[in-house]
């Protein structure tokens, strides 16, 4: 059920049931994050593999310190800058924060999502919730309730209902190595330029399916079930004739293809706007049944490294 009861959503999330909820960059499928048996019903909703950690959502920077037993100096410089908002930082955690959240791992990931809505719920509560993005694991993360809803509708009690997400991509994940090396593990809703006008220059650690630090960054994802093809669209387009082919461009309309057929993540050419559009759009054309979808890159700065770094995975 969809809707914007946050005492039901409480009440729910009391008794240990999980509840979507909309944060500024995707929605998540959330649960008492102190519960594992509220972690471990995420886990099976999402289908989720039990080695992919769960980032833990509260409502305000102090209550951030009872969850981790560390915080560098530059964590708190970027924590003042960007919290509320897409952030994640990742942290040693405390004793507080079972190890079925963190798959085992001595960090844990904390956001302060800037949500209206999911901030009074989280205010409310005398918990962090934990909380993946709500899709199948493997999948595009949701960006509005109806998408949660298409998926995981079945599933769950409640989905909070906050519109579409502002943001559109998930939080940008910041980790400390040797004390204060900041290493960026996934890109996201803050631009790594962004992070390095606070800290200085940073590490962006390559994702894959083999990286032990992030385990659940894996290359394939955030796919669609066409198969997608990165590359120059009109060079590309001769050797698919015949098929069912669909686009994803940054801000112009290819030539002789039926409208709908077309994504075009910024007819202005704003990265922002692009973000914003790109997993609703990715979710539209997979409605198609397309037999294959091409798609170009996007400039590689700001959002664009983020949104690329979307569009790759999708292709893996
Ligand atoms: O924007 C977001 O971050 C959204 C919203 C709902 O907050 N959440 C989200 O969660 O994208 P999820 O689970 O789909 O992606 C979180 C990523 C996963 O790749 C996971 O492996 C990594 O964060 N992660 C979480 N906790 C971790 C930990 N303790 N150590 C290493 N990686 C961790
Ligand atoms: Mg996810």
């Amino acid at each position: 059920m969809i809707g914007t009861d946050l005492s039901y959503a409480i009440q729910l999330l009391r008794s240990e049931a999980v509840v979507a909820i909309p944060t500024e960059t995707v929605y998540g499928l959330a649960g008492n994050a102190l519960s594992p048996r509220a972690v471990s019903t995420i886990f099976e909703v999402k289908n989720r593999p039990s080695f992919d950690p769960l980032i833990v959502h509260t409502s305000h920077l102090e209550r951030i310190a009872a969850l981790t037993s560390e915080m560098p100096e530059p964590a708190l410089q970027l924590a003042r800058r960007f919290m509320p908002g897409p952030l994640t930082l990742l942290l040693p955690k405390s004793d507080v924060i079972p190890d079925i959240v963190t798959a085992g791992s001595p960090r844990v990931a904390v956001r302060i999502p800037a949500h209206p809505m999911t901030q009074a719920l989280l205010a409310a509560l005398e918990f962090p919730l934990a909380a993946p993005s709500a899709n199948p694991f493997g999948y595009i993360s949701p960006t509005t309730a109806q998408h949660v809803e298409d998926q995981l509708g079945e599933k769950i009690p409640y989905i909070l209902d906050g519109g579409p997400c502002r943001v559109g991509l998930e939080s940008t994940i910041v980790g400390f190595e040797n004390g204060s090396e900041v290493v960026v593990y996934r890109k996201g809703g803050i631009a790594v330029e962004e992070i390095e006008a606070v800290v200085g220059p940073v590490f962006v650690r390559p994702h894959s399916s083999s990286n032990p630090e992030a385990p659940g960054m894996l290359k394939s994802h955030y796919a669609p079930s066409a198969p997608v093809v990165l590359g120059d669209i009109e060079s590309l387009l001769p050797r698919y004739r015949g098929q069912k082919v669909g686009v994803i461009t940054f801000k112009r309309a290819i030539p002789g293809l039926p409208p709908e057929r077309q994504l075009i993540l910024s007819p202005t050419g704003g990265l922002a706007e692009a973000a914003r559009n790109l997993f609703a759009g990715m979710r539209r054309l997979d409605a198609l049944q397309l037999d294959i979808i091409l798609a170009e890159l996007l400039p590689e700065e700001g959002l664009g490294r983020a949104i690329n770094d979307r569009l790759r995975r999708a292709a893996a």
